[in-house]
């Protein structure tokens, strides 16, 4: 099943193709396909290049995989059981250097994930991001040091037909997308401002 974004710029066509389905195949990933998909994670760019991402991967079978399970919200483990990978993302709270704590360290995270995003959809994988975790749960499950944060949780694999899904979840998944508009968005002169660009 496709979602692509309605749009009528040329947009590169990963980013058109993807959308966050949440019907997985539990056909296993391949092991090369993962290595790529972290090696691009690896590969963003980050506030003095300390690259505060670290990631905690889970194959479904192992013991990751059933603790970043546990740590889902009821709501989320009801769509992500078929998922044969789950990728928790974990951030670093303070500047490796200067031991400062970092304001951005969250911008940083969520920039290698959208490497890693499309490095899955490149792979001919999709991929559904969750903040709807328990963080104590994942503290607890991985042994996480105080100075670094759990952020989302991502469930990555090849797609299925949507009606393996409970229905509540089949529905959504033939649910249409939408954005803001571009003039919403795009500013120039005073915040608020549209920009001529954004037509
Ligand atoms: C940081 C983040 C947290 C999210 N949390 C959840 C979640 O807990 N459960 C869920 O089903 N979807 C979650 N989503 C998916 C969003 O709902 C989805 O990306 C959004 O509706 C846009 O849809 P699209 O990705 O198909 O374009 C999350 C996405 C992001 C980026």
């Amino acid at each position: 099943m496709e979602k692509p974004a309605i749009t009528d710029k040329n947009i590169h066509p990963l980013i058109k193709s993807r959308w966050s389905p949440r019907s997985f195949d539990s056909r296993p990933v391949e092991a090369d396909k993962l290595q790529r998909i972290f090696d691009a994670a690896r590969w963003a760019p980050s506030s003095f290049n300390e690259q505060p991402w670290r990631f905690m991967v889970g194959i479904k079978g192992d013991e990751t995989w059933d603790n970043i399970y546990d740590s889902l919200l009821e709501w989320n483990q009801q769509w992500a059981k078929t998922a044969p990978v789950l990728v928790m993302a974990i951030g670093s709270t303070h500047y490796a250097k200067t031991h400062k704590e970092s304001d951005i360290f969250k911008y940083d995270v969520g920039q290698s994930i959208a490497y890693l995003t499309i490095q899955t959809m490149e792979e001919g994988l999709m991929m559904h991001q969750m903040g709807g975790f328990s963080k104590k749960k994942a503290i607890e499950h991985f042994g996480i040091p105080a100075d670094f944060m759990p952020l989302t949780v991502s469930a990555l694999g090849y797609q299925a037909a949507p009606e393996q899904l409970p229905k509540e979840f089949a529905e959504l998944e033939h649910k249409e997308r939408s954005r803001m508009a571009l003039d919403e968005l795009v500013f120039s002169g005073r915040f608020g401002q549209a920009s001529a660009l954004a037509r």
